[in-house]
């Protein structure tokens, strides 16, 4: 394969990615598989050969975007005919063919089953040399057993794919149409990934799936399979997005309690707060069973956080409906939530059902929403001005250069300035401050989005040394 190597050493290509860390993720699969076959990345669409957009179709809105910047990259292969553009993710797999038709400037069209099809992508002149179907969108379960290359940016945090699809159909969804059945990856093939990236240097792995928790591999199911990572050497943080709550087991609620690694953090769709619409979404829980999970986890770490989804107005949603969801915020009191107005997608039940809500009551509800929870993401934040929290540190602060950012377990950013503590103590280096080194600092402020910290250079039993650095 050397020959494609040369021939596509000078080539680039950019990607641009719409929609959920599943797709982010993908993506890094892509660039991985692209610069194994020779590619290099480049910076914008204009300086590249092959564009590759890698689509969302959650909603309508992520669907629009995609095709108002298909329509500007399509004037630049007017301007420049040998440019290559790919469609990947999950508009490409919903639509397959019939993207091709309407658009038949594009040349690759590739389903997130069929990312390993990426590789066949040769950038030539002509079209009809292309040495690859235009058009890869099978149904592809050996997904879970394919190992592909990632190339992550971003450090000391890296997404790990344990599962794909998602065997649920919840109404409203697109994703089981799209994603396809539910696949595990086996646990050696992740252990194999993980052990890599400790000796990479990377301190946080975050497990990628639909629906994590109802991993199953070979007799493992989730909550075994974290234990068995918790116990690989370098890693020293875990995470994992998304998770249904039917599938939270109290194995998992325990492994919070049990597990070192295991961060205080949970993301669990609630969706609505109203038992006929959660029915009529197919969920297959209760407000009262869901809640009773949240009791649990909250007995088993006390300040874990909790983060949700909610759907304003899904089909039938009443005006009691809507008031069940606002007071299901006020009493789970969630760190964050999402919120979206709801977007009936082609090809799911929900998108037939009677009484669509109209857009502008949808969209009332929605802001309601939104400003309810402001309220108490405020009041939870401002909860924790004064304490002391353990940060890993992933680089410096967008907004502000002199400041370093990072995360603290229960997933909320930090943002400090380290030269204060520089002085103060000198025996912290800049460079022990690097991303990737776990610092401990004191809440001097809470935002909606964001809190400031300062280095703190007590001791706090349980806390890492005195200097506030773990090294
Ligand atoms: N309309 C609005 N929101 C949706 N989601 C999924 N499908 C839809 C839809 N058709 C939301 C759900 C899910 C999140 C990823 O996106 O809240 O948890
Ligand atoms: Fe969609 Fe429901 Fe599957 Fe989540 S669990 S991806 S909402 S079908």
């Amino acid at each position: 394969m050397d020959w494609k190597k040369n021939e596509n050493k000078n080539h680039k290509f950019y990607i641009h990615t719409f929609g959920c860390q599943m797709n982010f993720h993908d993506s890094e699969k892509i660039s991985g598989l692209l610069s194994e076959n020779g590619f290099s990345e480049a910076s914008d669409g204009e300086g590249a050969d092959l564009v590759i957009f890698n689509t969302c179709s959650i909603r309508e809105k992520a669907e629009q975007k995609f095709l108002s910047e298909l329509g500007r990259i399509r004037k630049l292969k007017q301007q420049k005919p040998g440019l290559r553009i790919a469609v990947a993710g999950c508009v490409a797999q919903q639509m397959g063919k019939e993207l091709l038709k309407k658009a038949p400037y594009i040349d690759y069209v590739i389903g997130p089953q069929n990312l390993h099809a990426i590789k066949d992508i040769v950038p030539v002149q002509d079209k009809k040399s292309v040495d690859m179907p235009l058009l890869s969108v099978a149904e592809n379960p050996e997904l879970a057993s394919m190992e592909l290359p990632a190339e992550r940016k971003k450090r000391p945090g890296a997404w790990v794919s344990i599962m794909y699809g998602c065997d649920n159909f919840c109404t409203y969804c697109i994703v089981p149409h799209t994603r396809g059945r539910e696949v595990c990856r086996p646990w050696e093939s992740i252990r194999r990934e993980v052990e890599a990236l400790a000796s990479d240097g990377f301190k946080e792995v975050t497990f990628l799936g639909q629906n994590v928790n109802s991993y199953l591999s070979g007799g493992l199911d989730f909550p075994g399979m974290l234990e068995l990572a918790d116990a690989i050497d370098g890693i020293e943080r875990i995470r994992f997005v998304t998770s249904h709550p039917r599938d939270l087991s109290d194995g998992l609620i325990q492994a919070f309690g049990s597990l070192k690694k295991l961060c205080e953090h949970i993301h669990l769709p609630l969706q609505s707060g109203s038992d006929p619409i959660l029915a009529r979404m197919n969920r297959r829980y209760s407000l009262a069973g869901y809640r009773e999970k949240i009791e649990k986890l909250r007995r088993q770490a006390p300040g874990i956080s909790i983060t949700t989804d909610i759907i304003a107005g899904f089909p039938g949603e009443t005006d009691e409906d809507h008031e069940a969801t606002m007071t299901a915020l006020r009493e789970i009191e969630y760190d964050g939530i999402f919120a979206f107005k709801y977007s009936p997608r082609p090809g799911t039940a929900a998108s037939v059902f009677e009484k669509q809500v109209p857009d502008a009551v949808r969209a009332r509800r929605l802001s309601d929403i939104l400003a309810l929870q402001n309220e108490i993401t405020a009041r939870k934040n401002m909860y924790l001005v004064g304490t002391v929290q353990e940060v890993l540190v992933e680089g410096t602060s967008e907004k502000d250069e002199k400041k370093l950012t990072g995360r603290t377990r229960s997933n909320k950013i930090v943002n400090f300035d380290p030269s204060p503590g520089l002085e103060k103590a000198k025996k912290i280096k800049m460079e022990n401050l690097l991303p990737g080194r776990t610092v401990c600092l004191r809440i001097i402020r809470a935002g909606l989005h964001s809190l400031e910290g300062q280095l703190f250079t007590g001791n706090v039993a349980g806390l890492p040394p005195e200097d506030g650095i773990s090294l």
